[in-house]
């Protein structure tokens, strides 16, 4: 059976189980959007009346406030009264102002825009109308003018290969946001644990650069995973950090069987989620953040419970895998 909602006023058929942005897509209108899981916000829209919950997961205070959803995460209702969110959705253009390779497959990029973010956020890039990213931002704005991605580039993907071999130092592109809660809460003195896995260190030196310039004085344990030891990026600059901070303890983990022989780095041999479990065994009283593919943030998430944090005190940012193969750092959980 099908229902009929209303996008400016005019009458929208939707399927049974259509949402809000595959109805109206499916009939031509031009409608912004990304992911299509509820991460990137490309899409929001505007709604009269009661809007279903599940439409505003991860939408702020003031999108909530402001009855916006998230039209590919929202039931096409019968009656459902929807438009453009105006000024909501703004992006800002932002000017490529550098970018170059932190590892083999991981390009920095930076970008000049007129942005207040708090490190550990995420924002979403617009290559054109319907190619969309979010990515996380590694910088703090105390520390540097610009905007820094660490972004990986897939064989397959759309967006990054666009960015590795189209885009270039003084273009313009779309920036949204920020978005994103996984931020340093200011708990002064208590221990941290970080677990960064792959480009999950992007966001989480962002929170580690705050919880320092914040005076953060409990110790600050930095697990950075990896598959292979070539993998590892911005080490100079964590070492360095590091000899700064004595509270600060690096952990380099990697879970390939290569050769490791000529390595700088003092680098363990496991699996992550076994070498966190191994190596902090107590997690009473930890503030932990997780951030990296969904399956091991979950997995953690879980491990890192067990062992004793608070669920409240667990900040987990997961990669988000999407429909064209591509890779987004992007929250879909945690506190
Ligand atoms: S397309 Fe709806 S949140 Fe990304």
């Amino acid at each position: 059976m099908t229902t009929t909602f209303y996008w400016q006023e005019q009458p929208v058929e939707a399927g049974p189980h259509e949402t809000v942005l595959d109805a109206l897509l499916r009939q031509g209108h031009k409608i912004p959007s990304g992911c299509r899981s509820g991460v990137c916000q490309s899409c929001l829209i505007k709604v009269e009346g009661a809007v279903p919950v599940a439409a505003q997961s991860g939408l702020s205070d003031g999108h909530i406030a402001d009855n916006l959803a998230l039209a590919c995460q929202c039931r096409a209702i019968s009656g459902l009264r929807t438009g453009p969110p105006g000024i909501h959705a703004a992006r800002v253009l932002a000017r490529v102002t550098d970018k170059r390779w932190l590892a083999p497959n991981i390009i920095g990029l930076r970008l000049a825009a007129n942005l207040r973010y708090r490190p550990g956020q995420y924002v979403t890039l617009w290559r054109d109308e319907h190619t969309s990213r979010s990515y996380s931002i590694a910088s703090h704005p105390d520390i540097q003018d610009t905007l820094e991605f660490h972004i990986r580039v897939h064989e397959q993907g759309r967006f990054s290969r666009w960015v590795a071999e189209g885009l270039k130092v003084g273009d313009l592109l779309p920036v949204q946001g920020p978005m994103g809660h996984c931020i340093y809460k200011g708990e002064s003195s208590r221990p941290l644990l970080m677990v960064a896995m792959g480009t999950g260190l992007a966001p989480l030196f962002g929170v580690l650069q705050d919880a320092l310039m914040q005076g953060h004085s409990g110790d600050i344990h930095l697990v950075v995973a990896a598959m292979q030891a070539r993998e590892f990026y911005l080490t100079e600059t964590l070492l360095e950090l590091a000899g700064r901070y004595p509270q600060l303890k690096l952990h380099w983990v990697v879970s390939t069987t290569e050769d490791l022989a000529g390595c700088h780095l003092p680098l363990v041999r496991a699996g992550v989620e076994e070498y966190v479990t191994n190596c902090f065994p107590d997690l009473n009283g930890f503030g932990v953040y997780l951030c990296g593919a969904p399956r091991r943030v979950h997995a953690l998430r879980r491990g890192c419970y067990i062992a004793g944090a608070a669920m409240i005190d667990i900040a987990a940012d997961a990669f988000l895998t999407c429909d064209r193969g591509e890779l987004v750092g992007a929250r879909l959980a945690g506190h």
